[in-house]
């Protein structure tokens, strides 16, 4: 299993910020955004990984990632990604590189607060098809919307004005082989893009989806509330593992004495 990480778009709900930088290197807390993509998919098991970047920016993924050398990687892939044609289209450029193996796809703007490993290894299990990660959330109308019946997904709309639940579809995708034949026959939506949405009711339709529901929190940072949002998240969490580092280490500082 490979893993890929897309990072491109213009990021313009996000102007000025994104004006002269690409929206994943932007700071979240204390680490440029495309760091928590990356953890996501190495805490996950995955040694092979892919970026898929774009716009003006994209040498810069390269001199602050470099090799991967930071996250244990011995090796990264990138890619790159003209214009704005969506996430299907930016997955699209992963073919060459998963070479017939099934992919993990993480959102550049997509953070999670625990390993997503064993819904990794349930998909690994499944051995075709795809999955999802869902979340219940209070703002569904912003992200793609799954219709249950009972506890079958029967459809995905994507950012639908009257939402058929709260369950929404994080940006953690996971895919056999046969999504680059599906992004081959997808048509660009009314914002002029190959959408995901539409890749994930086809796996639907062919009765090969199935889901989990992501333990812990999850964020995007595509909006300046939910940049700030994920800073704080991930200024709690890590001030919660500070907390606990230390806790830890009081009773052996007092043996010590
Ligand atoms: C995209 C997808 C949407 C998904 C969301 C998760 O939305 O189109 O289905 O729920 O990511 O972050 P976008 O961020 O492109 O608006």
């Amino acid at each position: 299993m490979k893993g890929v990480v897309l990072a491109g778009g213009l990021g313009k709900r996000l102007e000025p910020l994104t004006r002269i930088t690409n929206k994943h290197l932007l700071p979240i807390y204390d680490q440029p955004m495309i760091y928590y993509p990356i953890r996501t998919l190495v805490d996950a098991g995955l040694t092979e990984i892919l970026i898929v970047t774009g716009g003006a920016h994209a040498g810069e993924f390269l001199r602050l990632l470099g090799n991967g050398a930071e996250f244990g990687l011995k090796h990264l892939d990138y890619t790159y990604q003209r214009g704005e044609g969506g996430i299907a289209e930016a997955l699209s450029l992963a073919e060459h590189f998963a070479a017939g193996q099934p992919l993990v796809v993480v959102l550049g703007d997509n953070i999670v607060e625990h390993s997503i490993r064993p819904y990794v290894e349930r998909f690994a299990a499944q051995g075709q098809g795809a999955r999802l990660l869902l979340k219940e959330v209070d703002d569904p109308w912003r992200f793609g919307v799954v219709k249950l019946s009972g506890e079958q997904i029967v459809r995905i709309e994507e950012k639908p004005t009257d939402p058929p639940s709260r369950y929404v579809v994080t940006g953690i995708y996971m895919y056999d082989a046969t999504v680059f034949d599906i992004i081959r026959t997808l048509r660009p939506s009314g914002r002029g893009e190959l959408e995901i949405t539409d890749v994930n009711n086809t796996y639907i339709d062919r009765g090969q989806m199935r889901y989990d529901r992501l333990e812990g929190w999850w964020t995007d940072a595509g909006l300046p509330e939910t940049l700030y949002r994920a800073a704080t998240l991930v200024r709690e969490q890590r001030v919660t593992a500070g907390e606990m580092a230390l806790a830890h280490e009081a009773p052996k500082r007092q043996a010590c004495v």
